[in-house]
């Protein structure tokens, strides 16, 4: 049997950065494995790219709120996270608030990806708060999560620089590219030294 760490990675969106995290595992680049990946919307290309992987890939029931899981949905996301033995979870592009149940069954083990260079910019859009702000650079956060938003501790940050004439589109593509590269490698790290 594999002793290698198992992760269950958690989003609501395209799935990017899903993809190249198990694309650095199959180049060696990550030693883990993802041993599921869950969606809280039914239609997330997320979970067709799990699929094409191959990848075991559940969706949560309907929450009767939009920023937050309701019970139902809480109690199926550790039911299933405990059925696919899951040690780790990372959330890309995962767009609900994590609470208590899931804080507390895994503490020290939920990781995610923010595209600002926190703590700036936290929340919905940060690269448009960014242009908003006129900053000349902006960038990647891979951090721990905690019960505050967008706040727990910072495991490494990537820069990418705003250059004139972008346009909110523009500067994500690049963060995207950005984040690409940073979120294997800093949870490569975190991984070696659990
Ligand atoms: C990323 O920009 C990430 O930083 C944010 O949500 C987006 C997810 O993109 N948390 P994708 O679904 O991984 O393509």
């Amino acid at each position: 049997m594999s002793s290698l760490p198992r992760l269950a990675v958690l989003g609501s969106g395209k799935g990017s950065n899903f993809v190249a995290l198990q694309e650095a595992i199959l180049a060696g680049r990550l030693a883990a494995e993802i041993a599921v990946v869950v969606s809280d919307l039914p239609n997330a290309a997320i979970l067709a790219r799990a699929a094409a992987f191959g990848l075991p890939a559940a969706t949560l029931p309907p929450s009767p709120f939009k920023t937050k899981l309701g019970p139902e949905a809480e109690a199926a996301l550790l039911g299933i996270l405990r059925a696919h033995r899951a040690e780790w979870v990372v959330l890309a592009g995962y767009m609900r608030v994590v609470k208590a149940p899931l804080l507390e069954a895994f503490p020290n083990r939920i990781i995610n990806i923010h595209p600002s260079l926190l703590p700036r910019f936290k929340g919905l859009r940060a690269w448009e708060q960014a242009l908003n702000a006129g900053v000349a650079e902006t960038g990647c956060t891979v951090h721990f999560v905690n019960a505050d938003i967008d706040a727990g501790e910072i495991i490494a940050q990537q820069r990418v620089e705003v250059l004139p004439g972008d346009t909110p589109e523009t500067l994500h593509a690049r963060i995207q590219v950005a984040e690409h590269e940073l979120y294997p490698s800093a949870l490569a790290k975190v991984l070696r030294s659990a």
